[in-house]
């Protein structure tokens, strides 16, 4: 009998997703390596070993995230982790596929399908999901129309806007799913300078001028090593379930996000936004 544990890591092709799924796979798990390029995806699955594989799927599709689903069920009946890592943040432009403002899309709607869809696997294994997000002051505010619809605007408030929504569903996710025996966490990574993330911005762009030069200059942050140990620790370590870890160590959420009447809005928000014929009767 295999001992063998399996986990799931979007956007595990570069930046953070790729250290943690190498440290996944020196701590001896099996990854899944979800992303868009193949080439990277296959040499990160061969590097992580352990019979890693890469899947590919573009989050920005319902459509694709609901077949990559299906795919990931059928690699991994029973999946012992889920990590939402794949994220970012997008200047106002033009919506998916889906008619979804692109940060809201990527941040918020495909990691709720993607887990909705895999939660037979996970109470199968009993695992965990780690819904990573971002560190975000304790009394930020966002309404509903903020966050997705024709309000929705991108840009960095869509950021930090979505990443509490995130919060917000990882304490919805554990309240709805808990007794399925599966786990839910969301983490902060730290500051991490040397990643990709805010070079999908448009027009003059603080990540890829004066960001690096004041990282460096500053020796902000922490290194992806240091991050990808988080990873691993949230993901494989006893944890409270239902909680925010900031860079690794619980802290309260934010409080809008800890607020039950705001993140059962939210989890229906994002039901409504990301089932079509509901979105269309909205
Ligand atoms: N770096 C930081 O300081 C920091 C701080 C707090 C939180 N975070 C969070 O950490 C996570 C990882 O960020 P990072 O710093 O590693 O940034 P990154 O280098 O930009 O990585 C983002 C990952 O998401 C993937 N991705 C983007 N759009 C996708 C799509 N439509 N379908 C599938 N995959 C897609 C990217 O794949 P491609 O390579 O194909 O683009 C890439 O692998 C994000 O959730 C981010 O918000 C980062």
């Amino acid at each position: 009998m295999t001992t063998t544990k399996t986990a799931v890591v979007t956007g595990g092709t570069s930046g953070l997703g790729e250290a943690a799924a190498l440290a996944l796979g020196r701590a001896g798990w099996r990854v899944l390596v979800v992303g868009r390029d193949a080439e990277r995806g296959a040499k990160v699955a061969a590097q992580a070993g352990n019979g890693s594989e890469f899947v590919q799927g573009d989050l920005f599709s319902l459509d694709d995230v609901r077949r990559l689903a299906s795919e990931l069920a059928r690699r991994a009946p029973a999946l012992d982790l889920l990590v939402n890592n794949a994220g970012g943040v997008f200047s106002a432009g033009a919506p998916t596929v889906d008619g979804l403002e692109r940060t809201f899309a990527l941040n918020v709607a495909a990691p709720f399908v993607l887990t909705n869809e895999l939660v037979e696997p996970l109470a199968t294994a009993q695992g965990r999901v780690v819904n990573v997000v971002t560190g975000i002051m304790h009394g930020f505010k966002t309404t509903l129309e903020q966050l997705a619809g024709p309000k929705a605007s991108g840009g960095m408030m869509a950021y930090v806007r979505t990443k509490l929504a995130l919060i917000a569903l990882t304490r919805q996710q554990q309240h709805r799913l808990g007794a399925r025996g599966i786990t839910f966490v969301a983490l902060h990574p730290g500051i991490i300078p040397t990643t990709r993330f805010g070079h999908t911005m448009t027009g003059l762009n603080p990540f890829t001028t004066v960001a690096p030069f004041f990282a460096k200059v500053f020796r902000l942050g922490v290194t992806e090593a240091v991050a990808a140990a988080r990873y691993v620790k949230v993901g494989t370590e006893a944890v409270e379930p239902g909680s925010y870890y900031y860079e690794g160590v619980v802290r309260p959420a934010p409080a809008l996000a800890a607020d039950e009447a705001f993140s059962s809005a939210v989890w229906s928000l994002v039901e409504q936004q990301t089932t079509p014929a509901r979105r269309a009767a909205a």
